[in-house]
């Protein structure tokens, strides 16, 4: 087993660039001189305009697609680093299997890992009581409501045990409310189980509501993290404090 220090760095990225052109003479970056240090357990908030790179960053982070040029560490290993990644989708309908309950879809990375029938009911519905979803063990995704649904993507993906959480704008599809809830129950999850999270939004206040880190993109292209913040405020934060606005002017101020 490998001890993870606490505080370690976890995500080093040094001038990362991206570009989709085959012909890197013609290159159009996307991406372009990403630096980014990410400490373990730390919650961190990638934010930018929409179309600036934020979900291709996120892939490369998660192995998905490749970076063109500069350095990516995970753990102190290089990109093909076995660290276990978990990605959530914006979309928990494209993610679940439909035609599984809730439990099937939450245990089904176990089973795939052969994981012996008792263990994996134990992690899956571990996992099912930490996301709120009790009592929902046996629906299908059809019969639960965006946000439950939402839930089980998530209670899937920390039911594998991911040492990096990825989430890509989780929870832009949900309702206000539901979005308000949602961010609670992941700063629940997350002080439980201490895992690093990266996490995609273009929302100031949802930012702020979050991260001990946020990491604003400049448009594209050619992007990268322009400004990093440091967000010293308790959970769970106060939408109308003094505090709370100040920062909001701070990080808002990029995007006049
Ligand atoms: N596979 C691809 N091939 C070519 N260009 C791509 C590809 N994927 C993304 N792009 C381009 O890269 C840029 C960044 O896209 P990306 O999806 O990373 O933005 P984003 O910040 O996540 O936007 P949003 O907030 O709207 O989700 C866009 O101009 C997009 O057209
Ligand atoms: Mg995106």
């Amino acid at each position: 087993m490998t001890v993870i220090q606490k505080n370690a760095p976890s995500i080093v990225l040094k001038g990362l660039s991206k570009t989709f052109s085959e012909d890197i003479r013609q290159a159009n970056y996307i991406l372009e001189n990403v630096d980014l240090t990410i400490k373990q357990g730390e919650f961190y908030i990638l934010l930018g305009p929409s179309g600036c790179g934020k979900s291709t960053l996120l892939n490369i982070l998660a192995g998905f697609i490749e970076k063109s040029d500069g350095e990516l560490t995970i753990n102190g290993e290089s990109e093909e680093s076995k660290a276990n990644r978990g990605f959530v989708f914006q979309s928990a309908d494209s993610a679940l299997f439909p035609w599984l309950t809730v439990e099937e879809n939450v245990e089904f990375g176990l089973k795939m890992k052969k994981v012996p029938l008792a263990e994996r009911k134990e992690v899956a519905n571990h996992f099912i009581e930490l996301a709120g979803l009790s009592g929902h063990n046996h629906k299908f995704p059809s019969e639960i409501s965006g946000g439950m649904k939402q839930r089980v993507q998530l209670a899937r993906v920390l039911a594998n045990d991911p040492q990096i959480l990825l989430m890509d704008e989780p929870f832009g599809a949900l309702d206000a409310m539901t979005r308000r809830t949602m961010q609670k129950e992941l700063i629940r999850i997350w002080k439980e189980t201490n895992k690093t999270i990266i996490f995609v939004t273009h929302d100031i206040q949802e930012a702020l509501m979050l991260g001990q880190h946020i990491g604003i993109m400049s448009i594209g292209p050619s992007s990268k993290i322009t400004h990093s913040y440091e967000i010293n405020l308790p959970y769970p934060r106060e939408i109308t404090s003094p505090d709370f606005n100040q920062y909001y002017k701070v990080v808002q101020s990029h995007f006049d």
